[in-house]
């Protein structure tokens, strides 16, 4: 590949990261660098496990770190390595070699050197934007010298492909340009309607009543065999497993696990030939999920992507799988539109499978129809924007807020809670209301904020019991609940009524307000939505 190279170009590298190593702060950021004249300087995505290791004996030799990150041992490394060099002709590149040789964990890693002349290199490009990229792949290095990039492998097998060709990103500007909202996070919210869209188009037929995901047909023989599905995932991920677990197990009549992926490779769950493991992660890149896909795939079960990214390592790694089609999400760790989607997406399959089962057209049908009708219903949901944020003015001086509700609706449970966490930095959690006695109960009084989540659906009156125990510690819960329900009004402190679609779905519905008080939430305490502290877009890192 041919860069035309010019030589008043500067050439910088740079890396969005947070701290696994070391509190978030200028020291610990990337670049980290061999010396004061910045010799070499490096950037890192991943771990080096045997961090402590390098630095003691670096230390040892007389190098000063300055930081408390892993990272910083590279940098160091290959000083190290060149002021030991044999000769004069060691090049960067071997250098390079030598420093990946003692390193262990996992991570991608860009060097620049000021030691040697021409290392930079230009495009020539109308703008400093690109659009043009190149996947590597595991042990490739690619060395970019006097304009021109080479690409080559650290151990290359007989027969390898070492071509990498150049991709063209299909991300258009306009589509990550904020509009009239005021943070890209409040704009993924109100886009649902037609995130939902994409998510379906081309896959429900809603005249003769069909679903069909594209990437697993080929696969659908063997799906039907299995023994039982485990859903897989982390955060927001994992919680639409939880949603939908219950009409995965109705449609489909297989046992239904739902996993973390942090926690199922800590047990070393046991997985077998005749599993179906799905592997839900928004970015394709969540390092926990695709460590549990690799597990998986090793003990031959069955690996299926639940993914919004094309070319991702999780969709690269699976077997077969479903791009959400969400659209790009910009919002840094928001996976806000991600979640309805991955939702809808594990809808669709559960329809998919269960096409043929006669007995389950009626049921189906129903599922059917209240897709149909979803971009509509959440419009109306939307709606009550101010509504909400007259609720958030409320709430937004205090330091907690529970959110409860059951069945279908816990999940939204632990989503909502996770979102307010997660962008207001207020203490939230999602309980599920039938542990309420067991526990919970205790923090109830008049002062406890409380969301409760009441369907008309089969847990109905489980919740309205649950209710009457808040009520009875003088808590004044604000309720999500369908519209005309003067029982559930009656005793609530605040109503938010959303428009009721099957049970299953409703979910989808519920999630909405709470999305929406966790935006108003940050903004009225006065934190950008948009960057959240402490968490990276793609977590790649465990
Ligand atoms: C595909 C095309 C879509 C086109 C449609 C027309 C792509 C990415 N999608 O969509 O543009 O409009 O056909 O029929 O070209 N996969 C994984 N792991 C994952 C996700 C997906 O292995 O995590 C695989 C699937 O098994 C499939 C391929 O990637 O082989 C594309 O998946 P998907 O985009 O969901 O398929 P379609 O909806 O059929
Ligand atoms: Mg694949």
């Amino acid at each position: 590949i041919d860069f035309e190279a010019e030589l008043d170009t500067h050439f910088g590298i740079a890396h969005t990261r947070w701290a696994t190593h070391g509190e978030p702060s200028p020291v610990n950021s990337h670049p980290h660098r061999s010396d004061k004249n910045n010799e070499f300087v490096v950037i890192h995505n991943g771990i080096i496990t045997n961090y402590k290791e390098l630095r003691k004996y670096l230390v040892s030799k007389g190098y000063e770190f300055e930081s408390e990150t892993d990272t910083e041992v590279i940098p160091k490394l290959i000083k190290y390595l060149y002021d030991n060099r044999e000769n004069e002709y060691v090049s960067f590149s071997t250098l390079v070699e030598r420093v990946i040789k003692q390193l262990e964990g996992a991570f991608a890693l860009v060097f620049k050197i000021s030691l040697f002349p021409s290392c930079s290199f230009s495009r020539r490009l109308q703008s400093a934007h690109t659009n043009k990229v190149i996947y590597l792949e595991d042990d490739d290095v690619a060395v970019v010298m006097e304009g021109k990039l080479y690409v080559h492998r650290i151990k290359r097998k007989a027969g390898e492909d070492p071509v990498r060709v150049i991709q063209t990103l299909q991300m258009e500007l306009q589509q990550i340009m904020k509009g009239n909202f005021k943070a890209f996070m409040q704009k993924e919210i109100f886009e649902q309607p037609e995130s939902v869209v994409n998510t379906m188009r081309g896959r429900i037929c809603f005249d003769g009543n069909t679903v069909i995901l594209g990437g697993l047909s080929d696969h659908l023989k063997e799906i039907k065999r299995c023994r039982r599905l485990i859903l897989i995932g982390c955060g927001t991920s994992y919680h639409a497993g939880v949603a939908t677990r219950q009409i995965l197990e109705e449609l489909t009549e297989l046992p239904v696990m739902i996993e973390l992926a942090s926690d199922f490779l800590d047990r070393i769950t046991p997985v077998f030939r005749d599993d179906v493991c799905f592997f839900i992660s928004q970015s394709g890149e969540t390092a926990d999920t695709l460590m549990a896909l690799r597990y998986c795939k090793q003990r031959g079960a069955l690996t299926v992507g639940v993914t919004n990214t094309v070319g991702s390592s999780i969709c690269r790694e699976t077997d077969c799988g479903v791009h959400i089609n969400a659209g790009p999400e910009v919002g840094v760790a928001m996976c806000v539109c991600a979640y309805t989607s991955q939702f809808v997406s594990l809808i669709m399959f559960a329809l998919m499978l269960s096409e043929d089962r006669l007995s389950m057209q009626q049921r189906r049908l129903e599922i059917i129809n209240g897709l149909k009708k979803l971009p509509e219903l959440i419009k109306e949901v939307l709606a009550l924007d101010d509504q909400i944020k007259s609720i958030a003015d409320e709430l937004h001086h205090q330091r907690s807020l529970l959110v409860m509700g059951r069945g279908y609706n816990y999940a939204t449970c632990l989503e909502g809670a996770l979102k307010i966490k997660e962008i207001t930095y207020m203490h939230s959690e999602g309980i599920m209301a039938g542990e309420l006695k067991h526990g919970p109960l205790a923090l109830i009084d008049k002062h406890m904020p409380v969301i409760m989540i009441i369907m008309r659906d089969a847990c109905y009156k489980k919740c309205h019991n649950a209710l009457q125990q808040i009520t009875a510690r003088q808590g004044r819960p604000i309720i999500l609940c369908c519209q005309d329900d003067p029982e559930i009004s009656k005793m609530a402190y605040k109503t938010i009524e959303l428009p009721q679609t099957v049970d299953c779905l409703q979910g989808i519905l519920s999630v909405i307000p709470l999305q929406l008080i966790s935006f108003h939430l940050a903004v009225l305490r006065g934190y950008d939505v948009d960057c959240p502290r402490n968490l990276a877009k793609s977590v790649t890192v465990e």
